[in-house]
């Protein structure tokens, strides 16, 4: 599980018929699905994270799975064992599913190549590489939009014609990129909103048919993708927003003037919302920044705000990708 560019519909639709199955189990005090009973997940994360991290940790333990992490700084990669030679000493302790993060953009697909090529059985999902996927994000989030939009139904056909808008540092959002690929895959379009510098206009042949280092495209019919500079020209007709945080890690020269003005401009708040028809959700992949990308009021507003909601999601739509490659 590498990249969604890969995904056809119906593995869309298969991932999301799974997750709903799994979010309407109840949790407190049912037993736990035996579905990965002897199966073992390794998290390997050589990047921070909360929520993506817990949420596979989470997702795996409900299924029975036995969990194990690795943390890099105590690990004997400081000691010269190379990222294969690592990941293999994981298999040879039984991992079936490799769950791995990395700020270089390749590292999960070229282990899974690696271990292939090594005759090693084992799963490997990206839970984010450098600036290129972050797969499992775009599917919860799919899952949430598609709840929010058929809360009965959220299958892939609830984005169908959607307008979202997906706002901020798209240039270092892994998040964005894997929302492209899934997003328009379900017929719904997109459009992107930032200043040049975090957003360039490439980005509006961002989705390529076939996806780069593939034959076909899974898709036979997708959405669009435009990009548009003024928010209060992208906002009015969303049916739903998506903001990014402000990646300054990965930022290697001065992109923005300060962030106020970066607030000023592209910062979502309840009056800007305005513009858009009443109910109109917000989403954010998380961390937020408060006051910068998004007004700390419209990230607490039950009635508006979906942040908490992506967080809950995660943990269904991780169950259903362990499950399928694991149980
Ligand atoms: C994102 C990530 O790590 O790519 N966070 C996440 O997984 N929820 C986005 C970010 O770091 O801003």
């Amino acid at each position: 599980m590498l990249d969604l560019a890969a995904f056809s519909l119906d593995d869309y639709a298969t991932v999301l018929e799974l997750a709903q199955r799994f979010r309407a189990m109840p949790v407190a005090g049912a037993r736990k699905l035996p579905a990965l009973q002897g199966r073992l997940m390794t998290s390997l994360f050589f990047e921070p994270s909360t929520r993506t991290r817990s949420s596979f940790e989470l997702a795996a333990k409900r299924l029975s799975a036995d969990v194990q992490s690795f943390s890099p700084s105590s690990s004997s990669l400081s000691k010269g064992e190379s990222l294969l030679d690592t990941a293999r000493t994981y298999v040879a302790m039984g991992a079936n599913v490799l769950v791995v993060r990395h700020q270089c953009a390749g590292v999960p697909q070229g282990l899974a190549r690696d271990l292939d090529q090594a005759g090693e059985g084992v799963a490997v999902l990206n839970a984010g590489d450098g600036l290129h996927s972050h797969p499992s994000q775009g599917l919860l989030d799919l899952f949430t939009l598609a709840r929010h939009f058929n809360p009965q139904s959220p299958t892939p056909e609830a984005l169908r014609g959607k307008r979202i808008v997906i706002v901020g540092d798209v240039l270092h959002s892994r998040v964005a990129r894997s929302n492209l690929w899934a997003l328009t895959a379900c017929g719904a379009h997109v459009v992107l909103c930032g200043p040049p510098t975090l957003l360039p206009e490439a980005f509006a042949e961002f989705v390529v048919a076939p996806p780069p280092g593939q034959a076909t495209d899974p898709v036979a019919e997708r959405g669009t993708v435009t990009v548009v500079r003024s928010l209060d020209q992208a906002l009015p007709g969303a049916d739903a927003v998506m903001t990014l945080r402000l990646q300054k890690e990965r930022m290697r020269q001065h992109l923005l003037t300060s962030l106020d003005q970066y607030h000023r401009q592209y910062g979502l708040t309840h009056q800007r919302l305005a513009l858009c028809s009443p109910g109109v959700p917000v989403l954010h992949p998380g961390p937020v920044n408060r006051g910068v990308e998004m007004a700390g009021a419209l990230l607490d507003d039950p009635n508006l705000s979906l942040v908490e909601e992506q967080v809950r999601n995660g943990i269904p739509i991780r169950m259903a990708l362990l499950y399928l490659l694991a149980a």
